[in-house]
């Protein structure tokens, strides 16, 4: 049975008092410590603090971001190197808005998996159709050839310590979620393509999340789905009443 993972992706959002109040309000309001792995991902800024804030509680903290470098001239780029460093156990790689807005390949996404993997970072790696190639009848197909290219050339070890976030762009911040079914759909066959590229036991062992509009009226939903093994979740995560709720759901 694989424990539920459920992640904030907090984006570009919040001050640094707003996050350390966030923590507060937070770390009271987790009851059940053990019903899902429970991950924040602040903006850069804050990470350093916030895993100090975060010792003690079953809370773990992740970059939204990072590069495949472990140092050089990238302005204003964040490295493994420096992740690993301050404590930071987990990086979102491939999110929809760093592919569109950056213009992150798949190519680039599998550095970053490889890197993060050699700093002892557990990378969430982010798939996703747009609507456009949804009503195409493409998803299955983007989403195969995503999950194929984040994953080549990684080990068995590793890719058994991954994450794999499901996130269809068009439900991302709209309000409009996929229905739980659509959404299993979609992890099944992302789990499909990861048995095909390593045994089944491995596939088994990797946790794949919805992503896209979650909210504490849809979790319970999406995590007694087969293939949903909990969320990468982004408005819903901002505030900590709502937050728990979905950490306590998993
Ligand atoms: O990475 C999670 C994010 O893309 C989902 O955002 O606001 O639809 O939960 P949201």
């Amino acid at each position: 049975m694989r424990k539920p993972i459920i992640a904030g992706n907090w984006k570009m959002y919040k001050t640094m008092d707003e996050a350390v109040s966030f923590m507060d309000a937070l770390a009271g309001k987790l009851k059940d410590s053990d019903a899902s792995e429970t991950v924040i991902c602040p903006p850069a800024p804050y990470l350093a603090t916030l895993v100090e804030k975060s010792k003690g509680l079953p809370i773990q903290i992740g970059a939204q971001t990072m590069h495949e470098n472990a140092e050089g001239a990238f302005t204003g780029e964040v490295s493994p190197a420096m992740l690993q460093s301050i404590g930071a156990k987990y990086v979102i790689l491939g999110h929809s808005e760093r592919r569109q807005y950056y213009n992150e390949t798949d190519e680039a996404v599998n550095r970053k998996v490889k890197a993060a993997f050699e700093y002892n970072l557990t990378p969430i790696v982010c798939v996703g159709e747009t609507l456009e190639q949804r009503e195409a009848n493409e998803t299955s197909a983007i989403v195969s050839d995503q999950v194929k290219k984040a994953f080549a050339e990684i080990d068995e070890a590793n890719a058994a310590k991954a994450v794999v976030a499901y996130e269809p762009i068009w439900a991302i911040g709209t309000g409009r979620t996929a229905t739980a079914e659509d959404a299993n759909e979609v992890c099944a066959k992302i789990r499909s393509v990861l048995t095909d590229l390593y045994s089944g036991p491995v596939a088994q062992s990797i946790r794949i999340q919805y992503g896209g509009s979650v909210k504490p009226a849809n979790i319970e939903e999406l995590l007694s789905m087969s293939d949903i093994d909990g969320a990468l979740v982004g408005g819903a995560s901002l505030d900590p009443e709502s937050f728990a709720a979905l950490a306590e759901a998993g």
